[in-house]
């Protein structure tokens, strides 16, 4: 009897059992889980920029060991989704060449400037926290690979997000320049962090499907709004004002109130014409050019390995 492929494929969702990689999957849910995860690993490496810029300007040889650590860790988060994308037939090459012809999206975040080490806190906290929000529900997520991956980097996220509240917490407690700092880095980094969550609902054109094949478990709006209940107690224990007049706590709703995002700033960023954008795909673009002979010698290497089985 011939099996019907679609059917099995449903069924695994439907009963909550992982799509693994050599598993019959339609085309378009292949297509679309190469799209997001190797936008997700372009993130994180594109994500390593603005921080490493700070390494050599930490302020104490502890905050140092520590920012350098979180940057490794992103490193290491884009090599395990690079590795998941192509467990659904991609090249790493090929993505890579997306990336850097300007052609693959990946986080509108990552293209505002770092200006004071007040921001280095704010990515910490804020940034690494929508992140964490919109991650943890990846870990189940259907695909397997994408799933297990997820659970190391929400480990990690979660100390990135730690160490970027409890440096604040430490300014908090400091001089006034020190406060008025990190107000104008929260002025600058809220609006774009409720932007990461990506478009209204309604506007989401890949949400419908991701959620009926669960990819995604929450939609950006839900997510958006569990990120401003859970920020809004924090920013007050730091004593920061978000910088939103409409910020408002409904009775009703059992939800905090927000108001409008800038959505011509988002799609600004997305489509390449944000603050950062050319001075991150630029960088990219050379750190890949100064690896070839890294690259080379690699496979010079594995050549020569295969001479040597030969003879
Ligand atoms: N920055 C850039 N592009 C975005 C963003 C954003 N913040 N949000 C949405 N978009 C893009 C989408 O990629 C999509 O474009 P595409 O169809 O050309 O791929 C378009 O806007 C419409 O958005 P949606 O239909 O809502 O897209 P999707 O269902 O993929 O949801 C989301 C977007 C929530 C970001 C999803 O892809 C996701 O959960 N990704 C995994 C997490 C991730 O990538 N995080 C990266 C930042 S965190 C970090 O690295 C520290």
């Amino acid at each position: 009897k011939e099996i019907d492929l679609q059917q099995v494929f449903d069924n695994k969702i439907e009963n909550e059992v992982r799509i693994e990689p050599k598993d019959w999957m339609p085309e378009a849910y292949r297509k679309t889980l190469i799209r997001q995860i190797s936008q997700h690993a372009h993130s994180e490496i594109v994500g390593m920029l603005p921080e490493a810029n700070w390494i050599t300007r930490a302020p104490s040889l502890n905050r140092k060991k520590i920012l350098l650590a979180k940057v490794q860790d992103e490193a290491g988060h884009g090599l395990y989704l690079y590795c998941a994308a192509e467990t659904l037939g991609v090249s790493r090459i090929q993505t890579l060449n997306d990336l850097h012809s300007g052609k693959a999206k990946y986080s509108s975040i990552f293209n505002y400037p770092v200006l004071t080490w007040a921001d280095i806190g704010m990515i910490g906290w804020l940034v690494d926290g929508a992140a964490i929000l919109n991650q943890v529900p990846l870990c189940r997520t259907s695909y397997g690979p994408y799933a297990r991956a997820m659970v190391r980097v929400c480990k990690e996220e979660s100390f990135h997000q730690r160490q970027g509240y409890e440096s604040l917490v430490v300014l908090s407690r400091g001089s006034e320049e020190q406060k008025a700092m990190m107000q104008d880095a929260m002025n600058r980094w809220w609006w774009p962090t409720l932007m990461m969550f990506g478009p209204k609902d309604e506007e989401s054109s890949n949400s419908e499907l991701s959620m009926k094949w669960r990819i995604k478990r929450f939609s950006n709006d839900e997510l958006r709004q569990r990120f401003v209940d859970i920020t809004v107690h924090q920013a007050e224990y730091l004593g920061l004002t978000i910088p939103d007049p409409d910020l408002k706590w409904n009775e009703e709703r059992g939800h905090y109130d927000f108001g409008e995002i800038d959505w011509e700033e988002f799609w600004n960023v997305v489509k390449g014409n944000g603050k950062c954008n050319k001075q991150r795909l630029d960088a990219r673009r050379k750190a890949h050019e100064n690896g070839a002979w890294v690259r080379d010698a690699a496979t010079a290497y594995q050549e020569k390995r295969k001479q040597r089985e030969l003879n």
